[in-house]
């Protein structure tokens, strides 16, 4: 099934909310952050407008990325631009059918042309490795804590080298919710009960605990 896909235009930013809202609600924490994560990183600098992309079945959003300039700090003393990707949500029933995909596709595509060197991003190997995305401890690459974790994977746009890229990798500090400021934003949607204990959660939980350390 192919599903247009475009760049964000103004009059989609509340229903972008929506369908992150939607695509996030429940499935790592009870309720989510990631619509508010979203309104964070538009506010930034470093937010890169012509990556930010929406797919459509007919004039409804059903797919949203966004995507963010960040660094490296390398072994090597060096700051190197990456480009972070995310939230990435698709609604509920269009889930599994290639949008998330698509819109990575698309995303890559642009990003290579306009001369970003890799993405980066947290999050489950198991969505992202069948999109391409390989552990960024393949580059060297740790957290800023100086940890390596597997939710941390990379997507090289060009040939790049394990010598070059170790190092940290920083996210962009958009990325850490106030959960006090999530919770007022997030009483403009449609009030929804939330369910704790769910098993995504929990893999999520686990997830997030597996680093090993990095032995320079
Ligand atoms: C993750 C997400 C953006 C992927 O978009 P999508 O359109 O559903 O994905 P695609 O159809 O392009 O790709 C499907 C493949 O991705 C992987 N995948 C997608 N969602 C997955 C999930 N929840 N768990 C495991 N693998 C998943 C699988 O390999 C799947 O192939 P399969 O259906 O044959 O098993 C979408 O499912 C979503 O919005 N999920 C909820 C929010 C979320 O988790 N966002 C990512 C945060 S890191």
């Amino acid at each position: 099934m192919t599903f247009k896909i475009r760049t964000i235009e103004e009059k989609d930013i509340m229903e972008t909310y929506e369908v992150i809202r939607n695509a996030f609600w429940d499935v790592y924490t009870p309720g989510c952050d990631e619509h508010y994560m979203v309104q964070q990183i538009r506010k930034v600098p470093e937010y890169i407008p012509e990556l930010e992309l929406v797919a459509l079945d007919k004039d409804k959003i059903v797919g949203h990325v966004i995507f963010v300039k960040t660094v490296i700090l390398t072994d090597q003393g060096k700051e190197l631009e990456v480009i972070s990707l995310g939230p990435i949500g698709v609604l509920p029933g269009y889930q599994r059918l290639g949008i998330g995909g698509q819109l990575i596709k698309t995303a890559i595509k642009r990003a290579q042309a306009a001369k970003f060197r890799t993405i980066l991003l947290y999050g489950d190997p198991e969505i992202y490795r069948r999109k391409g995305f390989v552990p960024a401890e393949t580059y060297g690459i740790r957290t800023a804590d100086n940890v390596y974790m597997p939710a941390c994977q990379i997507y090289p746009l060009e040939n790049i080298t394990k010598e070059e890229f170790a190092g940290k990798y920083f996210e962009h500090p958009c990325y850490q919710i106030d959960e006090q400021a999530a919770q007022e934003f997030d009483r403009q949607f449609s009030p929804r009960i939330s369910r704790t204990g769910l098993a995504s959660q929990r893999r999520f939980n686990k997830l997030i605990q597996e680093i090993r350390p990095f032995k320079g």
